[in-house]
């Protein structure tokens, strides 16, 4: 697998000139059968590094955007790049091909597969990757290692608490390094603690290079994040950098140099 070195850090408002874009999305527009109108022309780009959260109302047309952020689903007009990649030049084979190799997601209702155990879960996002069934285990173990759950790789879902099986989600979404992680609500179902730790998780593998979206209902959250992009009605009505990050809750010490 080509996975590009991870060299940089989280980005803010004053180092984002050089970074690549992951996403670029113009003037794309959603219209599902029925006539709502879910997404009406939107502009976004995101940038290699970048964290981002996105905020709006129930019914804004968030989730939407991260299918189609995420290619599980194709707009109804404008343009879609992916790590470069036009989505409309793509067939579908050939779309879930780009997505397994560059594209991780997360949901809120966690997706685990149920009976077995969180490494198998874990492997499961693997099976496409073209590595053997060793590697895939190998590096399942060292994905849930990476979240904090290297003690409970083999426990079944049932036998883990809402936020390891959140954690193992997201070791299952990081697992294949994708160039892109994307999150629908990863706290919604977690009490507040969990919500924070799977916050730090988020944060810290933004430190070591992953690009992230996520969305959010919780303004504290949205807060924290380097970036946010509101959303209402299917447009993006603010789209903010955050100049330097303020101190979060939980935030690990930045102990790096600024590329310059
Ligand atoms: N498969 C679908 N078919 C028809 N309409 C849909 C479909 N999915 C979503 N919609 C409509 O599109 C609009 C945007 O939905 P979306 O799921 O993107 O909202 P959201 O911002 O994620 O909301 P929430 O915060 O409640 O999850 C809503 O009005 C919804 O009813
Ligand atoms: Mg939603």
């Amino acid at each position: 697998m080509s996975t590009p070195a991870h060299t940089h850090h989280t980005l803010h408002a004053d180092d984002t000139r050089h970074a690549r874009p992951v996403v670029e999305l113009t003037g794309v527009t959603k219209e599902y059968p029925g006539g709502v109108q879910a997404l009406r022309g939107v502009d976004l780009t995101v940038l290699d590094g970048e964290l981002l959260g996105i905020v709006g109302p129930s019914g804004s047309g968030k989730s939407t955007l991260l299918h189609i952020v995420g290619t599980l689903d194709r707009p109804s007009a404008g343009r879609v790049a992916i790590a470069g990649h036009d989505v409309a030049a793509l067939s579908d084979r050939a779309l879930s091909a780009l997505r397994s190799r560059h594209v991780g997601f997360v949901f809120q209702s966690f997706h685990l597969v149920p009976g077995i155990s969180a490494r198998a879960n874990v492997a499961e996002g693997l099976l496409y990757s073209g590595l053997s069934r060793a590697e895939r285990g190998r590096r399942a173990a060292a994905a849930l290692e990476r979240v904090g759950l290297g003690d409970r790789m083999e426990h079944r879902p049932h036998e883990l608490s809402g936020g390891q099986k959140q954690r193992v989600a997201i070791a299952r979404a990081v697992a294949g390094e994708p160039d892109l992680l994307l999150a629908d609500e990863p706290t919604g179902a977690l009490d507040s603690a969990s919500g924070r730790s799977v916050m730090e998780l988020l944060h810290e593998l933004n430190r070591e290079g992953a690009t992230i979206a996520v969305i959010t209902h919780d303004q504290e959250i949205a807060a924290s994040l380097p970036r946010s992009v509101r959303i209402r009605d299917g447009e993006i009505v603010s789209d903010a950098r955050h100049p330097r990050p303020g101190p979060h809750p939980g935030a690990l010490p930045r102990n790096h140099g600024e590329p310059s």
